[in-house]
């Protein structure tokens, strides 16, 4: 199987440029073999009794919540977020009390885990191992058979099992494989660390993560002000939920009631709009600004942070033919607060309000949320995962969803407005 190491397709050929992500000469060869038992007989499903998991609980209730109940026995799950984000804090802050946990840092040396540990108060009879060495860490597994093993960060200890600094794709693919592996045999439970690179893939290759139980992304809020982490995928449980953290010196801490720190953060101004998105297979609320100045170009400038530049010059084209206002004389600046990149057809709504809004220097309740595509005719077309959106919205403590009427009808305690045309939307806006 040939491999694409920015975005993960798979292909039976090597190809040169990859159909899914478009970048050229990333395709690596990867020796495909089962996790699963080698039998000779097939046998009738109806025989089989489920696999009864067992599970740890971290310290933090609110991730074994995100896990399904707790670690699973046996199993690897990866943290992956960018550098600085608090991965190591947050590793620090699982470790349980009553387990057996071997921390294997590759990156800091134990004075300074300590240090931290110190800090944010964390659990201190855990095994600490600095090393950039699988090997040694196997030999500790061995030594001390600890039933969690903490690896911060994967990259780290491929960087040294390759020889250098930079982390082949094979290789870390070897090293996550050899981990599976000792995770399987042995019953332990690893939580891996994993930088993500500006593009958003997990450094190198984003291939690992099929052959790990649980990913979770770690990210900043649009805000800055605090922490997600959410599933994109589970073997044990769903990916629907995500945990809230503030961050400070004394480390990570839940929001028990995410909506009032997300809505706090919304400025009330003209072109600022909640926007119903997706990161990863979870849904989000992001905050769709913009800024819209007359001209003084000879063609009026259109600039965009985290958007894609081709719907936003759909976007006020349209509105041009429906409302009949003069977006021609204005430059539009449009931004996603937090540096976050929305590129999906269902931002097209919030994009196209926000626009609105800036223009007729109105502001949009923030109670309000927006997902849905518009078509060139400014009719609104239905989006994925319409519950999951509203759902989220609600439990953000959003109070009004606006959407395209085709698609599915939602429950919720939201009043949602379902919308034929952005005229219809409009009027119900204003
Ligand atoms: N002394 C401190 N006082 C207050 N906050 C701190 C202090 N040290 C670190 N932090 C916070 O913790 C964050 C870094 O946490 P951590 O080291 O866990 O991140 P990380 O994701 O493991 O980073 P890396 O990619 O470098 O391993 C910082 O961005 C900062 O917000
Ligand atoms: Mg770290």
């Amino acid at each position: 199987m040939f491999v694409c190491k920015e975005c993960g397709y798979k292909s039976q050929q090597r190809l040169g440029q990859c159909p899914y992500c478009g970048k050229w000469g990333t395709f690596i060869e990867e020796k495909i073999s089962s996790r699963a038992a080698e039998s000779r007989e097939s046998v009738k499903i109806s025989s089989l009794k489920p696999e009864e998991f067992f599970r740890i609980h971290s310290r933090i209730a609110e991730f074994d919540q995100l896990l399904g109940g707790g670690i699973v026995k046996g199993s690897v799950i990866l943290i992956a977020g960018n550098p600085g984000i608090g991965k190591s804090t947050l590793l620090l802050q699982l470790v349980p009390e009553r387990e057996k946990v071997l921390y294997v840092t590759g990156e800091e040396s134990p004075s300074q885990v300590a240090q931290r540990a110190r800090r944010i108060k964390a659990g201190e009879h855990f095994y600490l191992l600095s090393s950039r060495k699988l090997e040694n860490a196997e030999n500790e597994i061995e030594r001390i058979s600890p039933s969690i093993v903490i690896i911060d960060s994967v990259q780290s200890v491929v960087a040294d099992a390759s020889g250098g600094f930079s982390v082949s794709p094979a290789a870390l693919r070897a090293v996550t494989s050899r981990i599976t592996e000792l995770a399987k045999t042995k019953n332990i439970s690893f939580i891996l660390s994993g930088h993500v690179t500006k593009e958003g893939v997990l450094q190198g290759p984003k291939i690992i993560e099929h052959i790990v139980d649980v990913v979770l992304y770690f990210e900043e809020s649009p805000s800055k002000k605090h922490r997600i982490l959410y599933s994109t995928k589970n073997r044990f449980g769903n990916t629907q939920e995500f945990v809230l953290f503030t961050i400070s010196a004394a480390g990570l801490n839940v929001v028990d009631d995410p909506s009032k720190f997300f809505l706090s953060s919304f400025a009330n101004v003209p072109g600022s709009v909640a926007v119903s998105a997706f990161q990863g297979s979870s849904p989000f609320i992001g905050e769709i600004q913009s800024l819209i100045n007359r001209t003084s170009f000879q063609f009026p400038r259109r600039q965009v942070i985290g958007l894609d530049l081709n719907r936003v010059y759909l976007a006020s084209a349209i509105i041009e033919r429906i409302f009949g206002f003069k977006l021609y004389l204005f430059d539009i600046y449009l931004n996603v607060a937090g540096g976050i990149r929305i590129t999906e057809p269902a931002a097209d709504l919030a994009i196209a309000f926000s626009i609105l809004s800036s223009y007729k220097k109105a502001p949009i309740d923030r109670r309000c949320a927006f997902a849905a595509e518009i078509g060139l005719g400014g009719e609104l077309r239905g989006v994925s995962d319409l519950a999951g959106r509203v759902r989220k919205a609600e439990k953000l403590g959003f109070e009004k969803f606006f959407t395209a009427t085709a698609g599915e009808k939602v429950k919720s305690k939201m009043k949602i407005f379902y919308c034929r045309n952005l005229k219809d939307c409009f009027d119900a806006v204003w």
